[in-house]
């Protein structure tokens, strides 16, 4: 096979399993799998489905998908466990990449939308609040990347320090769930934050997120 065929090839593969993965972070099946199996007691498509509250129908195609793809391992009569490397890359929000594939059904959604967007006479693109989950999605992502660099990493970075320390006005234009807006008020009470985002949606989880943390 040439390499563009190969690369294509690879590609195709990759996209659809991407996908595979990210219905398993929805529905929370590498936990499931991970809290009922192991290498030395491997559990059958039924019990993982049980668990989980699926139809073991669907959760067998899944275990299917990811067992061919590499990331789940499965015994000669078709027994499924997860490597414990693997159980830790793919519970929670521990690996990037994962965090990252919970994207792609929210850009997926709008693919028509999209297409109509590029055509000259369509006036206007698309709303963040027209991708499903977006701002949910994209909090998710924004915590993996964030939540252990921005207050020690980052910021000091930017060479602001002292000043946030002392006390500033500071405004977080886009600001989606709140999350910088309201880990910069908790780590420098002396700031005065404002946040603003152009999406009702946001903003309703960016006072939700307020109310809860006080
Ligand atoms: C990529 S998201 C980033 C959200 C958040 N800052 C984060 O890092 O998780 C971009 C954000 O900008 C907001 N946004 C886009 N255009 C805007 C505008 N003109 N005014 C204010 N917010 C806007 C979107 O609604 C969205 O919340």
């Amino acid at each position: 096979m040439s390499d563009l065929k190969e690369r294509l090839n690879l590609m195709l593969m990759g996209g659809m399993v991407t996908p595979t993965i990210a219905l398993g972070k929805k529905l929370g099946l590498f936990e499931d799998l991970g809290a009922v199996a192991s290498e030395a007691s491997p559990a059958d498509a039924r019990t993982v489905a049980d668990k989980a509250g699926c139809k073991e129908r669907y959760v067998r195609e899944w275990l299917a998908v990811l067992s061919c793809a590499g990331f789940i391992e499965v015994t000669p009569d078709e027994k499924f466990w997860l490597t414990d490397e693997a159980k830790h890359e793919f519970s929670g929000m521990n690996n990037l990449s994962v965090a990252y594939m919970t994207f792609l059904p929210a850009v997926v959604k709008t693919f028509n939308e999209l297409a109509d967007a590029f055509k000259k006479e369509v006036r206007y693109g698309l709303e963040y609040a027209q991708f499903s989950d977006f701002y949910s999605v994209m909090d998710n992502v924004t915590q993996t990347m964030h939540d252990a660099h921005l207050i020690p990493d980052y910021l000091p970075q930017i060479g602001m320090l002292d000043k946030l320390e002392a006390g500033v006005k500071v405004l977080d234009v886009g600001c989606g769930s709140g999350y910088h807006a309201l880990k910069m008020a908790s780590a420098f009470p002396k700031c005065e934050v404002h946040a603003a985002d152009i999406s009702e949606e946001a903003i309703g989880m960016a006072n939700e997120s307020l109310r809860k943390q006080g």
